[in-house]
């Protein structure tokens, strides 16, 4: 079933304005890596990434964002997404994606990556790049004419032939002015599904993989995602325009 989602189409002017948020949002995920270290708590991190982010003359996005407390999203090991920085610090062979979304001028840029704390396992490690992978295939289909259930079909066959699970609970979304618009992305599906993207559609993909079972449990925080069965986690996330040719990656 195609989806019949009304999407915003955003103009060239738009899309310069886009690009300075996403790089923003780039531009804090850099500061803060020689920052992650064991030791270091997350919400360090946190205080970090927003005193930079203020410095650059923005604000977070994620910072009161439904009564969100803080100014970023940091994700360890089985947290599979919006786990809430916190005074527990950060040891060997940790893994943690940081997400930062920025609101610059009115315009959002949402972006995240993942971090490893020294030496990690070698599961880690292949999860890591499953995730980095699956992200940046994803990104490359982007274009005129092909649906977002070609996306997700992707992810998905990519991820499963890894042996990893894509998570189904959480997903990409339209954004821009707002910070959670249509379209829903979904990082599994059918081909020729979903939404037909057209120049001017702006969105996130944002794959979670798990190592074990994509089901997560939401924690008593009300934020914080898990995987059901405490398997690591992994995630990397971009901001992306559609073109009259292809793509524009907003947050590089
Ligand atoms: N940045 C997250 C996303 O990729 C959303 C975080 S919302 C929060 O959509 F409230 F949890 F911070
Ligand atoms: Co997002
Ligand atoms: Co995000």
């Amino acid at each position: 079933m195609t989806q019949k989602q009304k999407c915003r189409i955003y103009s060239r002017e738009d899309f310069g304005e886009l690009l300075k948020a996403g790089q923003l949002a780039a531009h804090i995920l850099n500061y803060i890596t020689p920052f992650v270290q064991k030791n270091v708590s997350t919400a360090e991190l946190d205080r970090l990434c927003h005193e930079e982010i203020l410095r650059c003359d923005a604000i977070s996005a994620t910072l009161g964002y439904s009564g969100y407390p803080k100014a970023t999203c940091i994700s360890v090991n089985h947290v599979v997404c919006h786990g809430i920085p916190s005074e527990r610090k950060l040891k060997e062979g940790d893994i943690l994606n940081i997400d930062v979304t920025v609101i610059l001028n009115g315009w959002y840029g949402d972006a995240s990556r993942m971090y490893c704390v020294g030496k990690i396992s070698k599961k880690a490690q292949e999860l890591i790049d499953v995730a980095r992978n699956a992200l940046s295939l994803a990104v490359d289909l982007v274009k005129p004419g092909i649906y977002l259930g070609d996306i997700g079909h992707a992810i998905q066959t990519y991820v499963e032939s890894r042996k990893f699970s894509v998570v189904r609970d959480y997903c990409g979304h339209g954004i821009g002015r707002v910070f959670h618009d249509n379209p829903t992305v979904l990082h599994f599906g059918r081909p020729q599904t979903g939404l037909l993207l057209e120049p001017g559609h702006v969105f996130t993909i944002e794959p979670m993989v798990n190592v074990g079972e994509y089901k997560t449990k939401l924690m008593a925080d009300g934020w914080t995602a898990i995987s059901c069965d405490h398997s690591l986690s992994a995630q990397f996330e971009h901001t992306i325009g559609v073109t009259e040719t292809g793509r524009q990656i907003f947050t590089i």
